[in-house]
């Protein structure tokens, strides 16, 4: 950015404060309260005197959810708030498109001005710290870097359309178990560079004109009124100036929440006078124990807010949903995402010509997500299930046929249910699964057998067999911690007797974080990572499976054996009730992999295509001052395919195994399309220490192809 810009953005943001302040002067005390906290589920209080419009927001990440009524977890039931269903974060992540994830964002921000929304709770961008959490759906990958360069664009897209994205959770909000009140211990070093630095991005470099503060409590606060997250951090070190918004029924002292630098305080109750920011406020006030400047700085910042986002200017983008531009968008990032992890003897992807009969095996074959999962729950237009997308693709004279295989306990939400939202706030918010939850009572069991022994029988009489299994929402999801990764409803079993009849079956399994592979994995030449990819995502699967497009998405996650691989579970603390210690430091997922030589099933960053590519002429190259490594990459094979060049960073000492530390880290990535035969020069900047340090650029965090010193310059 030029200075000339920065300098008027700086002017513009000086003449908004001043009109904020003004502004401000002339609300009563009851005004400027009823401007920071609750006044309905989703909406603060506005003041009609002055034109001041209430704060309407919404979830959520993959897309916007249904209404519902001022005052209860109700669904209102409209006509009207269908909407496009996107892929989640994990899909997007598995891009790694930053020009997708600025057209995701786009959709989303012009889905909820189109509804009439101010503030879209999204992005949501934890660090995936175990692959047990329930929300990992919602999040992006377990690398600050990755996540951070998706999140900016991401929330630029969003406030392309005059909507503020919301950041959430500030921070280290990696576990569902007692999600309320758990403590996370952490040192500081680790939480600055594992947990924060994708905040840092999305906020600063993307821009995010809000932030949700974090159920969780950081050395001993409440993220939602920390003075430590919220005061020294955000506001004194990153000097951010948006607003800062609770998680819903995140605070829990007024106190401590005017004292610190939390702007509006939100609930799942319906009592909302009686929040800690309405009423007690207000006497707080009165008692002299909180002064009224502290509200007054909470008010400005949410005027300002609403300046930015054209609420009071008639200046406003209107926006719009459900459309076809829109569904282009969620097919395009459901086709990139989904990820090739296994694909012996070129099994995939199959032909076309000459098939008769497709069975495809597998409840999640025939299974909606988009209603599932928690906040994230989307009251989709349409969702292409996978068995509709194979269908849709080979037409009317092949015989596709279904066999679910498997029962599951995914329950269709039923009218007039308590809202597990409602009632979100008791037993600290969040549980653990029992691990054997799911194989449940005898009669699932035996109704397993009979769809077991029905899916034997069935496999070996059709030309072409696909398994669609793996999880659904009833373990990803929010409020819910998983117990361990395996694959629930006896499908290991399935899965390895199948493939003894059937060595040929395709598998698909779709999931919002890894499960484990270990009892048939070998026995399966082909292995097909399908994500909850949104309202076109059976229609995406299909293609990849038949080759109409080739697979490009690469894991944002280290996809483990078992969950007792990863450094939250075998060094640190998982799932526990009162505190969990992240004693495995900065030694997050790949990193504690790498750093202790520990096997996964599939690493950080792989994703294979149809096709290959070679990579040469690594050299690193110095610039007006700044440090870049640049390599050519071609398309060696016989299909048009994309590739994402990873740029790992090997800090000095990083062959010496005395030296406990991370050995490699994300740095840079970009991804390129090429046609068979074409070659391209890749050039990613170099930040950071890159004194004594070696540059490793490749397929994946293990599939390196080029290693150099970050000194050996050229072109000076
Ligand atoms: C979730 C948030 C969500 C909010 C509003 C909370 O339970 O943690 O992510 O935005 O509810 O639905």
């Amino acid at each position: 950015m030029t200075d000339l810009r920065n300098e008027q953005i700086q002017k513009e943001r000086e003449e908004q404060r001043k009109r904020a302040e003004e502004l401000t002067a002339s609300l009563t005390l009851d005004e400027k309260i009823g401007m920071i906290h609750g006044a309905q589920l989703f909406q603060t209080k506005g003041v009609e005197r002055l034109g001041i419009p209430p704060l309407k927001m919404s979830d959520g990440p993959m897309g916007v959810r249904q209404e519902f009524f001022p005052d209860s977890w109700k669904a209102v039931g409209l006509t009207d708030d269908y909407v496009t269903y996107l892929p989640c974060y994990s899909a997007l992540a598995a891009t790694w498109n930053r020009k997708l994830a600025r057209e995701m964002g786009g959709v989303l921000g012009a889905e909820a001005r189109g509804r009439g929304k101010d503030v879209i709770l999204a992005p949501g961008i934890n660090i995936k710290r175990s692959p047990l959490c329930g929300r990992n759906f919602e999040y992006f990958s377990e690398d600050p870097y990755l996540t951070g360069e998706l999140a900016a664009p991401f929330v630029q897209g969003i406030q392309d359309w005059d909507v503020a994205a919301c950041v959430k959770h500030f921070a280290v909000n990696n576990q569902e178990t007692q999600r309320l009140w758990v403590e996370v211990k952490i040192d500081e070093k680790a939480l600055r560079e594992i947990y924060l630095p994708a905040f840092y991005n999305a906020l600063k470099k993307g821009n995010a004109y809000t932030v949700m503060g974090a159920y969780n409590k950081l050395y001993k606060e409440h993220c939602c009124q920390s003075q430590f997250l919220l005061n020294q951090v955000l506001r004194k070190e990153w000097e951010y100036d948006g607003v800062v918004i609770s998680d819903w029924g995140g605070v829990h002292d007024t106190e401590l929440a005017a004292g610190s630098q939390l702007d509006i305080e939100m609930s799942v109750t319906y009592d909302f006078d009686q929040y800690f920011m309405a009423e007690p406020l207000k006497q707080a006030v009165l008692e002299g124990r909180v002064k009224e400047e502290a509200i007054d700085e909470k008010v400005v910042r949410i005027l300002v807010l609403m300046m930015r986002l054209h609420m009071m200017d008639g200046r406003r983008k209107t926006g719009c949903y459900n459309t076809e531009e829109h569904r282009r968008t969620a097919l395009h990032v459901a086709r990139e995402s989904v990820v090739l992890l296994k694909n012996q003897k070129n099994s995939l992807p199959l032909s076309k010509d000459h098939v008769k009969s497709v069975l495809v095996i597998g409840d999640n074959g025939n299974r909606i997500h988009s209603d599932g999962g928690g906040s994230g729950e989307i009251k989709a237009l349409y969702e292409i299930t996978p068995l509709m997308g194979i269908k849709k693709l080979l037409g009317g004279n092949v015989k596709v046929d279904y066999a679910q295989g498997y029962v599951t306990d995914a329950s269709e939400k039923k009218e007039g249910h308590v809202s597990w939202q409602e009632a979100s706030l008791e037993n600290g918010g969040g549980l653990r699964q029992d691990s054997d939850r799911e194989s449940g009572a005898g009669e699932a069991v035996r109704r397993n057998e009979e769809l077991l022994a029905e899916a034997l029988k069935k496999a070996v009489l059709y030309d072409q067999v696909i398994f669609v299994g793996g999880l659904n929402h009833s373990q990803d999801c929010e409020g819910n911690d998983r117990a361990d990764m395996k694959l629930p409803y006896g499908q290991d079993e399935l899965l390895s007797r199948l493939l003894d009849v059937r060595p040929d079956m395709v598998v698909v399994i779709m999931g919002g974080s890894p499960v484990e592979m270990g009892q048939w994995i070998k026995k399966a030449d082909s292995l097909v990572w399908n994500w909850y990819s949104g309202m076109e995502g059976g229609t995406a699967l299909a293609e990849v499976l038949y080759g109409e497009v080739n697979p490009s998405g690469k894991l944002p996650e280290s996809f483990y054996k078992t969950h007792l691989d990863c450094s939250a579970h075998c060094v640190g603390e998982f799932g526990k009730e009162e505190e969990v210690w992240y004693k495995e430091g900065n030694l997050v997922g790949y990193r504690y992999l790498d750093a202790c030589h520990v096997e996964p099933e599939f690493c950080f960053g792989h994703g294979l295509s149809y096709t290959s590519f070679s990579y040469h002429g690594g050299k690193i190259v110095e610039e007006g001052g700044e440090t870049f490594f640049s390599c050519l990459v071609t398309n060696i094979g016989d299909r048009e395919g994309g590739e994402t060049v990873q740029v790992y960073l090997r800090p000095a000492g990083w062959r010496d195994e005395k030296i406990p530390g991370v050995f490699q880290e994300l740095k840079g990535f970009e991804k390129v399309f090429l046609k068979p035969g074409e070659t391209q020069m890749i050039y990613i900047k170099l930040e950071g220490d890159l004194k004594g340090a070696k540059v490793a650029a490749g397929a994946s965090s293990r599939d390196i192809r080029i290693l150099i010193d970050a000194g050996a310059r050229h072109g000076e």
